[in-house]
């Protein structure tokens, strides 16, 4: 009897704690404890300065995935669906206790997109032109070849964007990475969706999903370049600069999950 009150009072507790709609853990040593957590669960990703590795970039206050405690709580706690951020299955003290640690990260951005060379105005022209859109969706339309570029500008830094778009093949997201299959009626080359013992599926160039049965594929290749192409060359130097203005504007979530 006792015991199931305690562990009624305990549920209670942790549940209300999830209500909560601000950090309960915000002193200097509840930074320095998440700090240490962080080392632990995010630096991989993240960089210890929160602006390096292949997570998204920590070190502005700027979120795709909203930026209240509330919402940075979800972003931790559970991950986010469809992208590599794992959801870190621990108590809530310890999710706090890393946020504690994450806000020390939050450095205004040295630099406005405005005060940044280029042009935004032309960069959309150039993202049309260049047909960005068939594999990338910005807001409510796109392709989905490509990762959503919806608030890339809070995820990514200028030298991240330009890198991403001079040197595709130097990092590419998981998720993302390309796939090529001999198949009975020619090679196929997309973007891996699923794959088990007997089956592989995958979204081609042409967004179409295509399933194969294993033993109908020579064999399924994964070359080490991604489906975008580079662009170095394609655009000139002033143009690189008013694409990448472009996106850097690019800083709201615009209801994004
Ligand atoms: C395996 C790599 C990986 C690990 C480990 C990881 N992250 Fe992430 N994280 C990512 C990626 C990738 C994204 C970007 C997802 C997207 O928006 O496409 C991200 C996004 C985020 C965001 C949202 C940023 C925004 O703009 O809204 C936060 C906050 C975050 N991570 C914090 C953490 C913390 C804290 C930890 C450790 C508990 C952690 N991450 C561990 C890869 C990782
Ligand atoms: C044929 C499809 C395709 C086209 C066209 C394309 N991309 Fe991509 N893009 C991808 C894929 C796939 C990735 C993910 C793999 C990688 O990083 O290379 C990517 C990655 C990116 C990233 C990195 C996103 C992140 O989360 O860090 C940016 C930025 C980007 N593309 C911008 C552009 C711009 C700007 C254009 C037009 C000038 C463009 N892309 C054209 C397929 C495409």
């Amino acid at each position: 009897m006792g015991k199931h009150l305690l562990v009624v009072i305990v549920f209670t507790l942790s549940a209300g704690a999830q209500q909560q709609d601000e950090n309960p853990y915000r002193s200097p040593q509840d930074a320095v404890e998440g700090r240490r957590l962080y080392r632990f669960y995010c630096v991989n990703c993240h960089g210890m300065d929160g602006a390096s590795g292949r997570g998204t970039r920590l070190a502005s206050p700027l979120r795709r995935h909203g930026s209240s405690d509330r919402e940075m709580f979800r972003t931790i706690a559970n991950g986010i669906p469809g992208t590599e951020m794992p959801g870190l299955w621990m108590d809530e003290d310890t999710v706090w206790k890393i946020l504690a640690f994450v806000r020390t990260l939050e450095k205004p951005s040295a630099v406005a997109c405005e005060d940044m060379p280029g042009d935004a105005g032309r960069g959309r022209e150039l993202y049309a032109r260049h047909a960005c859109a068939r594999c990338h969706t910005l807001g409510m339309s796109g392709g989905r070849l490509g990762p959503d570029l919806t608030g890339i500008g809070a995820a990514r830094s200028r030298d991240q964007l330009r890198e991403s778009i001079l040197d595709p093949d130097r990092e590419i997201a998981k998720r993302y990475r390309t796939v090529a299959a001999n198949t009975p009626g020619g090679r196929v080359e997309g973007i891996l969706l699923r794959e088990d013992d007997y089956t592989v599926h995958l979204m081609d160039a042409r967004e179409e999903i295509r399933s194969f049965s294993r033993k109908d594929l020579q064999r399924v290749e994964r070359p080490p370049r991604s489906l975008m192409p580079s662009y170095r060359g394609a655009l000139a130097p002033a143009d690189l600069d008013d694409l990448l203005s472009f996106l850097c504007a690019q800083r709201s979530a615009g209801g994004r999950p």
